[in-house]
C-alpha cells in the first residue's frame, strides 16, 4: 500500500524537463489550444446532439459544457503553475496523490488521446467521403464506409488518415507552429463564415420547440440536456494537453492560464454560435447525419459554402488529430520511460528522434478503433477517462495548496478557493454519471486492466519504487 502511494517530488520532475527549450508564449499557447480543441466536435455533434438528445438546446449543451470546462480549465492552470512540469494529469497525480493514482489517470488519458484520434478519424473520413469522393461521383459501398456496428465492415478512410498522420509523425514532423498557426486562422475563418452565412438562413421556427419535449427526461427534464452537455464535452477536450506543454513555456506562472482560459472562452463562443447557426437553418429531426454542417448547406443550396465548410472541417480535424496523435504517443514514451510500462515504450528511434515503438502501438491502437466504432460510442467514452482524470485534478487543488513543498506565490490560482475546485470536481463526477450506461461500463473495465497492469507489472518496474 505504501508503495503505490509513494509521490513522486516535483524538483526530480523539474530536472528531467529543464533539457526541454522554452520558447511558448501565451499566443503560441492559444494557438495550439484552438488547433488542438476544435475538430470533429464542432463539425459533428452539434448535429447528432440536437437530433438525439437536446433539439436547438444543443446550444445551451454546449454552454454549460464549456463553462464546466472553462472552471476544470482554471484546476489545470494552476497545476500548470505550480508545477511548470510535462506529464500532464499523470504527473500532477503522482506529485498530489502518489504514483498508484498517478499512473492510473496516465491510463484514463491513454484512452482519451488514443480513441480523440480514433474519434477525429471518423469525422475526417465522413467529410472526405461525402464531399471529397462523392463530389468526384465515388460512393464507397457500406462494407468500407462504416464499422461492424453501423451494419458495414471497416471505416477504410478513417483508417488510411491514421496510417497516413502515423506515417509523418514517425518520421519526426510535428506540425511547425507557422503551419500550427496558419492552420488555425483557416478552420476558424471558415467556421465564423458559416455562421455570418449561415445566420442569413436561420428560419426562427425551427427553434420552436427550442427544447422538445421527448427530450425533457428525468432528473427534472434535463435529463436530455444533462446527457447532451456531457457528450458535447468531447468538443473541449485538448484544453488539458496544454498544461503539458508548460515545461516548454516562458512563463508558465501566467500564460498556461492565458492559453487554457483564453482557448475555451473562444471555443463557447464558436460553439454555441455553430450550433444556433445549424439547428436554426435545418430542423433538428434532419441532423443526425454524418456530416451536419456540410449537409445544412447543401439544404440551403449553398453549394460553394459546403465546399467550404468542408475544407474547413479536413484542415481543422487534420491539426486536431497531429497534436493529439503526438501527444498520445509521448504519454506512452512517459510511461514507458518512468518504468511503469515496458522500457520499449520509452526507447527513442536514433534516425528521427521519435519514441518509435509508443507510436506503432498508438498507431495500433487508434486504426483499430478508427476502423470498427462509431463516433458517438467513441465520444462517450473518450469523455469518461476524460472526466474522470478531471474530477482528481479538480479536486486535487485542494492538497495541492496544503503542500509546502509545492510554492505558487505568484502563479495563478484558482478563484473562490475552496468552493471553486470542489464544484469542478463535483460537476465532473455529474457528466460521468450522465454518460451512457455502455461507455460507463466499458471504462471501469479499462480501468480494472489498467490496475492490473500497474500491480502485475509497473509497481514492480517502476524507477521511483527502485529509489
Ligand atoms: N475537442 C476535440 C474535438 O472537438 C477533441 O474534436
Amino acid at each position: 500500500m505504501k508503495d503505490i502511494f509513494k509521490k513522486q517530488s516535483v524538483d526530480n520532475y523539474l530536472k528531467v524537463d529543464a533539457r526541454l527549450t522554452k520558447s511558448l508564449t501565451a499566443k503560441d499557447l492559444l494557438a495550439l489550444g484552438i488547433g488542438a480543441i476544435i475538430g470533429t466536435g464542432i463539425f459533428i455533434l452539434p448535429g447528432h446532439e440536437a437530433a438525439l438528445h437536446a433539439g436547438p438546446a444543443v446550444a445551451i449543451a454546449f454552454l454549460i459544457s464549456g463553462i464546466v470546462a472553462g472552471v476544470v480549465g482554471m484546476a489545470y492552470a494552476e497545476f500548470a503553475a505550480a508545477m511548470p512540469v510535462a506529464g500532464s494529469a499523470y504527473s500532477y497525480g503522482s506529485v498530489i496523490y502518489g504514483e498508484g493514482i498517478g499512473w492510473i489517470l496516465g491510463w484514463a488519458l491513454i484512452l482519451e488521446y488514443f480513441l480523440s484520434v480514433s474519434a477525429q478519424s471518423v469525422g475526417f473520413a465522413s467529410y472526405f467521403n461525402n464531399n471529397i469522393l462523392g463530389a468526384f461521383g465515388i460512393h464507397l459501398p457500406k462494407f468500407l464506409s462504416a464499422g461492424p456496428l453501423e451494419g458495414g465492415g471497416i471505416n477504410l478512410s478513417a483508417v488510411l488518415i491514421v496510417l497516413i498522420i502515423a506515417f509523418v509523425i514517425a518520421h519526426g514532423t510535428s506540425l511547425s507552429k507557422k503551419v500550427e498557426n496558419v492552420a488555425v486562422v483557416i478552420k476558424v475563418t471558415i467556421i465564423v463564415l458559416f455562421i455570418l452565412v449561415g445566420a442569413l438562413y436561420i428560419k426562427t421556427k425551427n427553434y420552436v420547440p427550442f427544447y422538445p419535449q421527448e427530450f425533457r427526461t428525468s432528473p427534472f427534464g434535463l435529463g436530455g440536456l444533462s446527457t447532451s452537455a456531457a457528450t458535447v464535452f468531447f468538443a473541449f477536450i485538448g484544453f488539458d494537453a496544454l498544461a503539458s506543454n508548460s515545461a516548454e513555456t516562458i512563463n508558465p506562472k501566467k500564460d498556461v492560464a492565458k492559453g487554457i482560459l483564453g482557448t475555451v472562452f473562444i471555443a463557447i463562443i464558436l460553439y454555441v454560435a455553430f450550433s444556433l447557426v445549424l439547428t436554426g437553418i435545418v430542423n433538428y429531426k434532419q441532423l443526425n447525419v454524418d456530416d451536419p454542417a456540410a449537409y445544412a448547406l447543401k439544404v440551403i443550396h449553398l453549394n460553394t459554402w459546403n465546399k467550404l465548410i468542408t475544407i474547413g472541417a479536413l484542415v481543422g480535424i487534420f491539426t486536431a488529430l497531429v497534436t493529439l496523435f503526438f501527444g498520445g504517443s509521448r504519454l506512452v514514451y512517459a510511461l514507458g520511460r518512468d518504468g511503469l510500462l515496458p522500457s520499449k515504450m520509452g526507447e527513442v528511434d536514433m534516425k528521427y528522434a521519435v519514441p518509435k515503438n509508443a507510436i506503432i502501438v498508438a498507431t495500433v491502437v487508434q486504426a483499430f478503433f478508427a476502423g470498427l466504432v462509431p463516433l458517438t460510442e467513441l465520444t462517450s467514452l473518450i469523455n469518461a477517462g476524460t472526466l474522470l482524470a478531471f474530477t482528481f485534478i479538480s479536486f486535487g487543488i485542494i492538497p495541492l495548496r496544503h503542500r509546502k513543498d509545492i510554492p505558487n506565490k505568484d502563479g495563478y490560482k484558482m478563484p473562490l478557493y475552496p468552493v471553486l475546485p470542489v464544484l469542478a470536481g463535483l460537476a465532473s463526477l455529474y457528466f460521468l454519471i450522465m454518460l451512457p450506461k455502455l461507455s460507463k461500463i466499458t471504462v471501469v473495465i479499462w480501468l480494472i486492466i489498467g490496475v492490473i497492469v500497474y500491480l502485475t507489472y509497473g509497481l514492480k518496474h517502476s524507477k521511483l519504487q527502485k529509489k
